[in-house]
């Protein structure tokens, strides 16, 4: 490639953060020749959108890079690189963006991340698998002897975020855990964590480790942190109440010692790995591995990114993330709102027209697009829970926050339901908080927490 071609990425995957990705990757200098697959009307302003090749159409997506032939694939959800997406286009000889689906399992199997984990010394939440609906009793209290912290039970295979069920309920935990037994899977029993969550990405060339900057998400459908588990209904960056060393620390405890792991049992990682932590008043400590970019952080992540991208995911498929400057951020920040349809993160109604988009713009947000379709007569439709991923950024989290939440409100939809306290107690603390000494204080009380 001559340093004058342009380079030609196809990213596989139809949600928010493929918006994000692609919205990122346009705006590198020289902006890339951008294929997605199959896409959305969001995505399809910013790169040509190649509909018919799904997410799981692992053929069709081969067909496709031996059409275009990009120069580099990256393979957004978590689906298609467990389903081997990655290995199947390696093998065909394009160079990608995502781990092969050996790999994946890091995120395909919540027990496979704990061996790795333990093998590896990275500090997590004790847990125990169990596949027998007898073995739930004991095993609840095994992890929660006394009762008197939640209980965490989690399906131990990919449920988009919505297996795992927190409770201090014990009922509805072995609701939750004879529920997946009975549909013939593996739940995994988990200590409870306390403190605030943080998400961070580090990307992976298989050995080597580069954080992206931190951010938190929302796991939680409904305000002040209530209703269920959900994929994510907001996030934010940066993490002002988080230690100035986060991200050297997890990637130093956490993140080379498992891409260290996973290279010695000739598995090696490449792509993202999502760091999901909870900074406990024990120290940090992983809630889960993701395989892929999270969403919908990496809405936040991306916007804060101040060097390009394409250069850095193109090193790490290669194998060879020395050939790049570490990356720099913008001293901005970023936060986002995600509209969802009626009904999620439980049975959703879908096809409802959507409006407001334009506004929302005019009040100063960007709009990424995550489950919305164009209808035949052109009017832009739902097509998944979570609908529009509203983003705002400005000097400081509250101007960022204010622009994304009246975005989020001038969103038309019927039915539809966002929350309104993302990135509210960050912006409140970072207001109200100058040193970074009082930050720390902030982040060891939980104040900014998820
Ligand atoms: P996971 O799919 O494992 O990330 O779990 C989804 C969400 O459930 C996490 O982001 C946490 O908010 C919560 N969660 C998971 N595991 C734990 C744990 N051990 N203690 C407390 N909360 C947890
Ligand atoms: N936002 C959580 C995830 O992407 O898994």
């Amino acid at each position: 490639m001559g340093t004058l071609a342009r380079v030609k990425i196809l990213v596989i995957g139809s949600g928010g953060r493929e918006h994000a990705i692609i919205r990122r990757l346009s705006s590198d200098a020289p902006a890339p020749d951008l294929h997605a697959a199959p896409g959305n009307p969001g995505i399809a302003d910013l790169a040509t959108c190649h509909e018919a090749v799904t997410t799981l159409d692992l053929d069709a997506q081969v067909e496709l890079a031996e059409q275009i032939r990009p120069d580099l694939v990256i393979i957004g959800p978590e689906a298609p690189l467990v389903e081997g997406s990655a290995d199947r286009l390696r093998e065909a000889g394009f160079t990608v963006f995502g781990p092969s689906a050996a790999a994946a399992v890091l995120e395909g199997s919540k027990t496979w991340a704990k061996e790795i984990m333990a093998a590896a010394s990275v500090p997590t939440a004790a847990s125990v698998t169990v596949t027998e609906v007898e073995e739930l009793e004991a095993g609840l209290d095994r992890v929660n002897p006394r009762g008197e912290v939640p209980y965490v039970v989690k399906a131990d295979g990919l449920a988009a975020g919505k297996g795992v069920v927190v409770t201090t309920d014990r009922e509805a935990a072995l609701t939750h855990g004879r529920a997946v037994v009975l549909a013939g899977g593996s739940v995994v029993l988990e200590e409870f964590l306390d403190g605030p969550e943080v998400s961070l990405f580090c990307v992976s060339d298989g050995s080597r480790v580069v954080p992206l900057a931190p951010a938190q998400d929302f796991k939680r459908a409904l305000d002040e942190d209530a209703g269920p588990n959900t994929g994510g209904m907001g996030a934010y960056s940066p993490l002002p109440w988080a230690p100035q060393d986060l991200s050297e620390q997890v990637v130093r405890t956490v993140a080379q010692p498992t891409i260290d792991e996973m290279a010695a049992r000739g598995i090696p990682f490449v792509g993202i790995l999502y760091c999901g932590l909870a900074l406990t008043s024990q120290g940090l400590r992983v809630v889960e591995f993701n395989a892929r970019f999270g969403d919908p952080e990496t809405q936040v992540v991306l916007e804060r990114l101040a060097s390009p991208l394409a250069p850095l995911l193109l090193a790490a498929a290669r194998g060879d993330l020395q050939q790049v400057p570490a990356p720099h951020w913008h001293d901005k920040a970023a936060v986002t709102v995600v509209v969802a349809a009626s009904g999620y993160p439980a049975l959703v109604r879908l096809g409802d027209e959507i409006g407001g988009l334009e506004q929302a713009r005019q009040l100063g947000a960007h709009v990424i697009h995550a489950g919305t379709a164009r209808r035949d007569d052109g009017a832009l439709v739902s097509s998944g829970g979570r609908v529009l991923s509203v983003v705002g950024t400005g000097p400081d989290l509250s101007v960022a926050r204010a622009r994304a939440t009246a975005g989020a409100q001038a969103i038309a939809l019927d039915g539809c339901h966002h929350r309104g306290d993302i990135a509210r107690d960050a912006a409140e603390a970072q207001q109200a908080v100058a040193s970074p000494s009082d930050a720390e204080a902030a982040a060891t009380e939980g104040k900014a927490g998820a």
